[in-house]
């Protein structure tokens, strides 16, 4: 049994983790993480390169199973459910590397993912049209029928992104969307999820590419050494010295300054 970490009064956050943990081998990919996510809120998480950014997302998605603490969606505890059993629950997650499935078109991998997730489409039909919305929200129409092999990167993580959505979740995680994207592409992907967020739906932004975490994050976590160094609105975060020294650099700051 989980106590109640809120007044009974307080809304129950749609994400919570507590002291979630994970240990590979002899070391803490990830130790003692603790916080919450409200409904319709977007957090940003950003942090140095093994900073266990992505094994949060694992650990949350059911992608890999925690040395200790919990994860409760919705106020449910769901540590240790199947990434299926998560998923079914409205909790959807795109990969860093991204994982299309082979042979078959752009437009077959979103319906594939629209007849899992939360509100499941019955026939193969109505996951085709469902994948045409998507693909539309997100895009990529044109590519539709390519392979996803032919996609550039920036459609590829389109692509990746669509599978996500397909799941119709309320809560999206997302692992670096705009790694490797140009400028135009970022602002295209930053306004995306403006809209995602306008229609409802609650997201978990992990990203390096710093003007997007500002323009898209409620709030910005920071992990270091799997440890979260500090938590706050983007400015407390940004120029906090903590986060400079570890992540940042002072030539950032000096940039923003100026
Ligand atoms: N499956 C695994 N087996 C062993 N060690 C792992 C595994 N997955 C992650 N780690 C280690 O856990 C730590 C956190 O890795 P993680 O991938 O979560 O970092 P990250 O913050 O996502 O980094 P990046 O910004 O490079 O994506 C690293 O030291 C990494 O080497
Ligand atoms: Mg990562």
């Amino acid at each position: 049994m989980i106590a109640p970490s809120a007044p009974a009064d307080a809304p129950v956050p749609i994400l919570e983790v507590r002291g979630l943990s994970r240990k590979f081998g002899g070391v803490w990919a990830l130790r003692d993480v603790s916080f919450a996510v409200a409904a319709g809120e977007v957090l940003g998480v950003i942090g140095p390169n093994g900073a266990g950014k992505t094994t949060l997302i694992n650990l949350i998605t059911g992608h890999l199973r925690p040395s200790g603490g919990h994860v409760l969606v919705g106020g449910i505890d769901v540590t240790k459910q199947r990434p299926w059993v998560i998923a079914h629950d409205g909790v959807a997650r795109t990969f860093q590397i991204v994982k299309p499935f082979r042979g078959v078109t752009v437009r077959e991998n979103v319906a594939i993912g629209a007849m899992h997730g939360n509100h499941r489409d019955r026939s193969v039909r109505e996951a085709l049209e469902t994948a045409d919305q998507i693909l539309e929200l997100v895009g990529i129409t044109h590519r539709a029928g390519s392979a996803p092999s032919e996609l550039s990167v920036a459609d590829a993580r389109r692509l990746e992104l669509a599978k996500a959505l397909a799941c119709r979740p309320r809560l999206l995680l997302i692992d670096e969307v705009m790694a490797g994207l140009r400028p135009q592409e970022i602002e295209s992907a930053v306004g995306l999820i403006h809209q995602l967020r306008e229609s409802g739906i609650t997201i978990v932004a992990v990203e390096h590419v710093m003007k997007a975490i500002i323009s898209i994050s409620d709030r910005i976590v920071v992990l270091h050494h799997g440890s979260i160094l500090t938590s706050g609105t983007p400015d407390q975060v940004l120029s906090d010295p903590r986060v400079i020294e570890a992540y940042l650099g002072h030539r950032f700051a000096r940039r923003r300054a100026t």
